[in-house]
């Protein structure tokens, strides 16, 4: 469904991502970890279109997408999260939803075409389909505060929320665990894998190997902006370069 194709990104003359290729088959959880500075998050930059290759390519359901903005590949089912949540502070978590919309009726051909009448009832499914989003995402109590209110946790499951606005058919999940408390944590886990049974795509990124075994039945490892192992869980863990880049630790 995605591949990345020998994905290069320099900085100055640092590669940041060194020479990566990966495919995601339809309806897969793929787990993403690696220390620090690993190139992950630059990874993800690539396949959803904020970062510019240096060479590589990326194809999505047989399409190219490498030079497409990333509103484009968001409106042909790529969606993605940020390391570091991207609320609107002042707008409320049903606002933020609405906001995420690639479709907004009013905003577009599509209303002008549909006329007022049109428009308001693109509207009432656009808040349906919000409100259907909370309840998924176990935000319903806080739909009407402002998204500066939210705890770091409540704000991962509203970028959460967001991405699936767009329906995507594939999600990549920035370390979506990250200063998430424990209890939330066990919410995120159930909330990923009801995502999952509706046959979306996920492709996490998680330091934490262990954490990545209870949802995924496939990890990448990266290191130095290179995958160094790729496979089932157990064998991913056991790998001796895994370990020795984790040095016995974090694992
Ligand atoms: N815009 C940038 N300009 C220069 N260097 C960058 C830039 N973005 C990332 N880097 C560098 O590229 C390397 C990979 O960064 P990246 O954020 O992809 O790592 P990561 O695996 O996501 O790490 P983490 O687990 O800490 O989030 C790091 O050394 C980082 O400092
Ligand atoms: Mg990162």
């Amino acid at each position: 469904m995605l591949e990345v194709r020998d994905v290069v990104v320099k900085f100055g003359g640092f590669r940041a991502v060194d020479g990566v290729s990966l495919a995601v088959a339809a309806g897969s959880i793929v787990g993403i970890a690696g220390t620090n500075g690993a190139g992950k998050t630059t990874l993800f930059g690539v396949m959803a279109g904020q970062i510019a290759a240096a060479s590589g390519s990326v194809v999505f359901e047989g399409r190219d997408m490498t030079r497409l903005p990333p509103f484009r590949r968001a409106r042909a089912g790529l969606a993605r999260t940020f390391q570091v949540p991207r609320e609107f502070g002042r707008l409320s978590v049903l606002d933020n939803l609405r906001a995420a919309a690639p479709n907004d009726a009013h905003e577009t051909l599509l209303g002008a075409w549909l006329g007022r009448a049109g428009a308001a009832k693109a509207d009432a499914r656009l808040a349906d389909q919000a409100d259907e989003i909370l309840a998924l995402v176990g935000l319903q109590a806080v739909r009407d505060l402002p998204g500066a209110a939210l705890s770091g946790g409540q704000k991962k499951l509203l970028e959460l929320g967001r991405a699936l606005m767009g329906t995507p058919r594939c999600i990549l999940l920035d370390e979506p665990f990250a200063g998430v408390n424990p209890v939330l944590i066990g919410q995120l886990l159930e909330v990923l894998r009801a995502i999952h049974a509706r046959g979306i795509a996920l492709v996490v990124i998680e330091h934490h190997l262990q954490a990545l075994k209870a949802l995924a039945s496939r990890l990448v490892v990266m290191d130095q902006g290179r995958v160094i192992a790729d496979g089932a869980p157990d064998a991913v863990l056991t790998d001796e370069r895994v370990q020795a880049a984790y040095m016995g630790g974090v694992v």
